[in-house]
């Protein structure tokens, strides 16, 4: 008997390794990695020459088919997951969102349902807790029992998600005995609020003001007061979408004393800034999202962020929601667009773009930055974001030279725009692999909803 399918002459790339070789697939798992491995009795050989093998792309931060706002973002698990895997992103960790009053298993129960039978690539979720009362506190442990191992909390969004700081210290606690990880979303919500409110009184309700309403100090005061909190728990914290220097510097200070804080960002905020408001009409509510975008500056130093370790993933905060009758919800008020960009698709060509291409950083810190920190951050590590004997055969045959011009007349995401409509990049993936099936090979999708299986995560390691 010979292997199912071997991957042959690729340059293999691992967030430690560069080297030429062939991965031999058998029952979804990578069964050998070598130089000729024997391929007469090769099921299918797929010849990757002149291409790089990545792992599957992990994007730890999407929202699919999620109320919000009103309304319903535009992705649900098996259109967002099918655009995800056209970018080489072939596993998502989402949230399941617990409303006031529910337990935690009701949320992770709604977004089963949601995903079990859409999702084409493998997905988890992190839940996200609105209301903690003694009861979840046993929840939370219960679920990470169950391999649903990190939380999303958020100190913005008053009166809708925002926990208050007892609630969030008393959290810390739960994740510092039972090895779960707090997401958190660092906004300072109460002062953002009477900003808010200022700015509509004297009358400022363009799209704009979106983000002139959300300073950059009330990121960097709540990302500061997080990691206070979790360093008095003694638990680990990772702070979700961080978009500006501010941030940034408190994420490093907290490293640079040892402290177990992590941060990802994301491709907006290394792409696009306060100046993709200067568009005609009401066509700025197409870059609402929170955090908001910052001015131009803050990107470079993001970017470098991430050379240097002081950012570890970059994931998307994918959260889709279209122009047309979604976006249009807050002409003459900016408060009712609703929150979220599209981005699940471009992740890795953004960042390998970017990153690689422009010279900022080495393959193996891309792998490590898209792939194989959020696997071992978030307990999927070394099934997920490596090359591996044993690990899954989710891989991306990936082309470092092709170039494609980003729009939304030929991304797969549902949804009528694209926050990046007309960047070219460097870099695309050809070929991509779930389970060690071909599900997306020459632009054409083969693969099927509710191939993606669940995955009961571990709690988090160090990277
Ligand atoms: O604007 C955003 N980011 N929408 C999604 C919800 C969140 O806070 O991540
Ligand atoms: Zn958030
Ligand atoms: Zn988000």
């Amino acid at each position: 008997m010979g292997f199912d399918t071997i991957i042959a002459n690729g340059r293999v790339v691992t967030a430690t390794d560069t080297y030429t070789g062939d991965i031999a697939i058998t029952h979804g798992k990578i069964d050998a990695v070598g130089k000729s491995l024997p391929s007469e009795n090769a099921g299918k050989i797929i010849d990757a020459g002149g291409r790089y093998v990545f792992p599957g792309g992990i994007d730890v931060h999407t929202h699919l088919d999620m109320p919000f706002g009103g309304t319903t973002s535009a992705d649900d698990f098996e259109t967002g997951t099918r655009a995800a895997a056209f970018g080489g992103t072939t596993c998502l960790i989402d949230f399941a969102i617990q409303y006031k009053g529910q337990t935690l298993r009701t949320a992770f129960d709604t977004w089963m349902q949601k995903a079990s039978a859409r999702a084409v690539s493998d997905y988890s979720f992190h839940c996200i807790i609105t209301d903690l009362a003694d009861a979840q506190l046993e929840e939370m442990n219960a679920l990470v029992r169950e391999g649903v191992t990190s939380f999303k909390l958020f100190m913005a969004y008053p009166g809708v998600f925002m926990l208050d700081d007892g609630s969030i210290f008393k959290a810390f606690q739960a994740t510092a005995k039972n090895g779960g990880l707090v997401c958190m979303h660092a906004e300072n919500g109460n002062a953002i609020d009477v900003i808010v409110q200022q700015a509509l009184a004297a009358g400022k309700k363009s799209p704009k003001y979106h983000a002139l309403t959300r300073p950059t100090t009330a990121e960097a005061e709540a990302t500061s007061r997080a990691i206070a909190l979790a360093e008095m728990a003694g638990a680990p914290v990772y702070i979700v979408h961080l978009s500006c220097n501010d941030a940034l510097e408190k994420v490093r200070e907290a490293r640079d004393r040892g402290l177990p804080v992590y941060a990802e960002t994301c491709p907006q905020y290394l792409y696009l800034s306060l100046d993709n408001f200067d568009v005609p009409g009401f066509e700025g509510a197409k870059y609402v999202f929170t955090p908001p975008l910052r001015e131009k500056w803050h990107q470079e130093k993001l970017w470098q962020g991430l050379t240097r370790d002081h950012l570890q993933v970059v994931s998307t905060d994918h959260c889709p929601f279209c122009y047309k009758e979604q976006k249009e919800m807050g002409i003459g008020d900016f408060t009712k667009i609703p929150n979220g960009g599209p981005g699940v698709e471009h992740r890795m060509s953004l960042i390998y773009s970017g990153g690689v291409a422009g010279g900022r950083f080495s393959v193996n810190r891309f792998v490590e930055l898209v792939s194989t920190t959020p696997a071992k951050l978030f307990g999927l590590y070394p099934r997920k974001g490596t090359i591996a004997v044993g690990s899954d055969a989710d891989l991306v045959i990936f082309d470092p030279n092709r170039k494609h011009t980003i729009s939304a007349k030929s991304h797969h995401m549902r949804v009528d725009y694209s926050m990046f409509e007309g960047i070219e990049v460097t870099g695309m993936p050809d070929v991509v692999l779930s389970h060690g099936r071909v599900i997306v090979e020459a632009e054409k999708f083969l693969g099927r909803p509710g191939a993606g299986e669940f995955l009961k995560r571990s709690t988090y390691t160090q990277p």
